[in-house]
């Protein structure tokens, strides 16, 4: 069984500092290469920015920067985000880095050579915004403004010679690749339309522009730079070395287990990019899965609209972790979602402290006046404990497919069931009342830590930092979590010595 897992995030525009969205694609990335991980997966997470394009040249005139200089500045911004909200990515990768050059140039080469690309002229419309080509049935006119229908982006009349690539000639190759590859695209509802859209045909596609120069050349022509997206997409081969093909991280990772995106860039990432691989005869990425959208109101929370919630603010006033549970929690995962405070508020002290934080304190302060702060020695299991301890091993294979399938909800809600199963077994159990039957005192308090152990575990890719701090009682350090041990009863030596656990999250008083 092949035990490498590639995991990319989207890579960003540095052409205004990261937004809520950014954080979301990147929060979930972190959770499934967390979680991959502990699973005993030898996982590498990507991420980065988009440097090149018309649009970010443009909003690095509209600074009066030279775009290099530009993109130094918003790109810290993104790759600061990264520390900011604990993800554990193994690169960072900007395309304006030479090694990403070279490797976009072997696959631009590879194209022409095979006869994929030719020299023609572009007539249509264009939007800067998205970086993307719309035909007349794609736009619409608002009040005299010539708009993209999908992304409600302005779009502008482009007419010069550009290179094309043949996608005309990839379409039945495509549906083709979707048969096979059934789980390519998800979830199911965005795979529909992606077939449906190649279906109904496509057209070559335009992949260079002359009339700007911020860009990685044409290598057989100086007066072209590459289209953006040609340039974006290959960052996921070059972070690989690519095209070194036998070098260790190429030949471990490629193809990439999962392209995590917004649906805003599905096109590009389920047409496009397998046609080009398919083209230069490299074997497409397995999954690309289309998240939805963060909304502000009922809109797509984005930077052209200034609709933006900074996630620096909301980690100053609440904290990292809550701020992951809730994005990964609430959002039912593959659609849209709207955030607001005060479900940020309930979500922290119903899940977070209440239930989860609760347990945690009530256990070990029980611990620490019955127990002498240790494990204590177990007696044989009642039903009643063997019920819900087992609940973990009977679920194993469930929360592996889910792992598997992004099954984030479902993953998430068998979590939140196990605190509140696990919160009722204390009460129900009232280990307070048999101070004289000390053994079964002790088993309670025994199967109760199991509990937070266990669920603990499943937490750590949502909560990192907060679990770490829980795990750290039992003596559990973060290379050393394995989410196997989930299924195990009795994983906790009896005498280990407990260490002391501060409020994980405190709860927000509502002044109303
Ligand atoms: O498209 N809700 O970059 P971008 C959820 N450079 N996710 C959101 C979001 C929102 N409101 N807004 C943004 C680009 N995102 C290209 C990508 S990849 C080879 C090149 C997230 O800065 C989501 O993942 O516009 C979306 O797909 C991505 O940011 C777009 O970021
Ligand atoms: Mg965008």
């Amino acid at each position: 069984m092949n035990k490498n897992y590639y995991i990319t995030t989207p890579i960003y525009y540095p052409s205004a500092k990261p937004h809520m969205g950014h954080a979301y694609s990147s929060i979930i990335a972190d959770f499934f290469a967390r979680l991959k991980r502990i699973q005993g997966f030898n996982v590498y997470f990507l991420t980065g920015t988009d440097e090149h394009g018309q649009k970010i040249q443009r909003a690095a005139e509209e600074k009066k920067m030279d775009p290099l200089l530009f993109c130094d500045e918003i790109s810290k911004t993104f790759r600061d985000l990264s520390d900011t909200l604990n993800l554990s990515n193994n690169d960072f990768i900007r395309t304006t880095e030479s090694r990403h050059a070279k490797s976009v140039e072997n696959l631009w080469n590879i194209l022409e050579e095979k006869g994929e690309i030719y020299l023609s002229k572009y007539s249509g419309w264009y939007s800067v915004s998205d970086e993307a080509f719309y035909t007349e049935s794609e736009i619409e006119d608002l009040d005299g403004t010539k708009k993209s229908i999908t992304s409600g982006s302005k779009v502008e009349w482009v007419e010069e010679e550009s290179y094309f690539f043949r996608l005309s000639n990839w379409q039945d190759k495509l549906i083709e690749f979707y048969n096979k590859n059934p789980d390519f695209i998800l979830p199911e509802t965005r795979k529909n339309e992606v077939i449906s859209f190649v279906k109904s045909g496509l057209k070559d596609l335009s992949v260079s522009r002359k009339s700007f120069n911020w860009g990685i050349k044409v290598p057989s022509n100086k007066d072209h730079v590459i289209y953006v997206w040609l340039d974006a997409l290959t960052n996921y081969l070059s972070a690989l070395n690519y095209p070194n093909e036998s070098d260790e991280l190429y030949k471990s990772f490629w193809p990439a287990d999962l392209h995590l995106i917004g649906k805003d860039i599905l096109r590009f990432h389920a047409i496009y990019w397998p046609a080009f691989l398919l083209a230069a005869d490299i074997r497409p990425p397995k999954r690309v899965f289309g998240h939805g959208w963060i909304l502000s109101g009922d809109e797509k929370m984005s930077k052209s609209k200034g609709n933006i919630l900074d996630p620096l603010e909301i980690i100053g006033n609440y904290g990292l972790d809550p701020l992951r549970y809730y994005l990964i929690k609430e959002v039912s995962f593959g659609n849209d979602g709207n955030i607001s405070q005060e479900k940020l508020e309930s979500c922290i002290n119903s899940d977070l402290a209440n239930n989860y934080g609760n347990l945690c304190q009530r256990v070990l302060a029980f611990c620490d006046k019955n127990s002498n702060f240790e494990v204590p020695d177990n007696n044989i299991f009642t039903d009643d404990d063997k019920l819900i301890l087992d609940e973990y091993s009977k679920h194993y294979d469930n929360l592996i497919k889910y792992s598997d399938n992004q099954d984030v909800n479902l993953y998430i809600n068998f979590i939140v069931e196990q605190l509140f199963a696990a919160n009722k077994y204390f009460n129900d159990q009232e280990p307070w009342k048999k101070k004289k039957d000390k053994l079964r005192m002790n088993t309670i308090i025994y199967v109760a830590l199991e509990l937070i152990r266990k669920v603990t575990i499943l937490l750590y890719p949502i909560i990192p930092g907060s679990s770490l701090k829980v795990l750290e009682i039992f003596g559990i350090k973060e290379g050393n979590i394995n989410f196997e041990t989930i299924k195990d009863n009795n994983y906790l030596k009896k005498g280990h010595k407990l260490g002391k656990l501060d409020i994980l999250f405190k709860k927000i008083e509502k002044n109303d």
